[in-house]
């Protein structure tokens, strides 16, 4: 067997529900970026993290992109609470971690530490407009953070695609009884379109199994809501997918639209999962236009295989071509402009609200029906 090591040798188990909590009194309430950041570091795809980051940790990331320890990190995970909460909390607290009334964890506070969010924006997004979703978010959370190792104290209830839930250990016996040596992680936080399934699918021939594992955390408003894609992702896999070569689990981050920083986070989190191999395609976790097309690889470049324990799959923008009568991208096809099918995010979406039918070629029917109808539900409801 020859799946991936995790990240940094061994994989974080941070979850003991007989952990007593009962005589603790002070707590912390989670946003929704810091509970899903728990739950992943408690099951072990954040490792090496065993809590969130302290100051010379998080001093580390920012700048080099690696923690104190030498090994790549590039994504803050941070605690923030707001000012006046952080004077309620002294070195060597334990803490209650909860939402809505329920504890989900406890952290044993070691630093207690102000961050400087123009330069965290600066280095991470490569911007402090305040127009990039990630920027923003990171500047509306809490002034200060809290850090220190944590312990999962109960597992997060889902009421739908609850089967779709696995920790890392689970994702790795999956691979190992399918009889995988080889995993490609795909990361997505869309429907799986036809430039999609091309990418997949020309990994799919060089390796034993595909790791479909969407992101379905916390992301901004006009993306595609994560319960209709995982419809979407259901329908297609049956239709256009061998059964014994394609695993589809959810990865409940939130999304950063960090680009290059979240590709190479992307990557570890998945060789926590049991990937060998890992797909960047075109603007990998981009917004607007704050990243070039190719920049979520070239920062790959930053490190060694060794480093990084886990293969690159960079792939060229993708598109169906008329005049190949295939999908292909510059690599492959001498045809123009006119002769490709290509259409941005936010036309797509358009196109469903307003009911109509993007083509064939650029994604399936199926995946359409289904998201048509979602987007028509979710309309309804909002
Ligand atoms: S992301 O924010 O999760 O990266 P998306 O779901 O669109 O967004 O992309 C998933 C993966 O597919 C990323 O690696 C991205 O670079 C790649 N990708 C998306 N569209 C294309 C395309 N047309 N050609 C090549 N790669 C693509």
């Amino acid at each position: 067997m020859t799946l991936s090591q995790p990240h940094g040798g061994t994989l974080i188990n941070k979850f003991n529900p007989k952990y007593d909590y009962s005589g603790i009194t002070k707590s912390i309430e989670l946003d929704s970026i810091a509970l899903s950041d728990l739950e992943l570091i408690g099951n072990g795809a954040y490792s090496p993290l065993e809590g969130f980051l302290n100051k010379e940790d998080y001093e580390s990331v920012v700048e080099n992109m690696k923690l104190s320890s030498g090994h790549v990190w590039s994504i803050p995970i941070t605690l923030p609470v707001s000012k006046k909460q952080a004077k309620e909390f002294a070195i060597g607290d334990v803490v209650k971690l909860t939402q809505n009334n329920e504890v989900y964890g406890v952290i044993t506070i070691t630093d207690i530490y102000e961050p400087n969010k123009t330069i965290e924006a600066l280095h991470v997004y490569q911007t402090t407009d305040l127009a990039h979703p990630g920027v923003k978010k990171l500047f509306e959370r809490g002034e200060v953070y809290v850090a220190g190792p944590i312990t999962v104290v109960k597992k997060i209830k889902r009421d739908n695609f609850e089967e779709f839930y696995l920790d890392p250990v689970e994702t790795r016996k999956v691979f190992e009884q399918k009889g995988w040596n080889t995993v490609v992680g795909f990361q997505t936080r869309n429907p799986v379109h036809r430039a999609h399934e091309y990418i997949q699918k020309t990994a799919l021939e060089t390796v034993d199994g595909l790791f479909l594992n969407p992101l379905v955390g916390e992301t901004k408003a006009d993306d595609i809501p994560a319960d209709v894609r995982m419809e979407s992702y259901q329908v297609l896999l049956n239709n256009y997918y061998p059964k014994d070569r394609v695993f589809l689990a959810v990865f409940p981050a939130a999304m950063r639209y960090a680009g290059p920083r979240e590709a190479v986070f992307h990557a570890m989190v998945r060789k926590n999962y049991g990937c060998t191999h890992f797909i960047v395609g075109r603007d990998h976790a981009g917004v607007g236009n704050y990243y070039g097309t190719y920049d979520a690889q070239l920062i790959f470049r930053n490190f060694t295989a060794e480093e990084l324990g886990i293969t690159l799959l960079f792939f060229e923008h993708s598109f169906y071509c008329n005049k190949c009568e295939n999908m292909a991208s510059d690599k492959t096809c001498p045809h123009s402009k006119e002769d490709r099918v290509i259409l941005s995010g936010t036309k797509v979406r358009e196109m469903l609200r307003n009911g109509e039918f993007p083509p064939s070629t650029f994604s399936r029917k199926e995946v359409v029906e289904v998201l048509m109808k979602g987007l028509q539900r979710s309309s309804v409801h909002s």
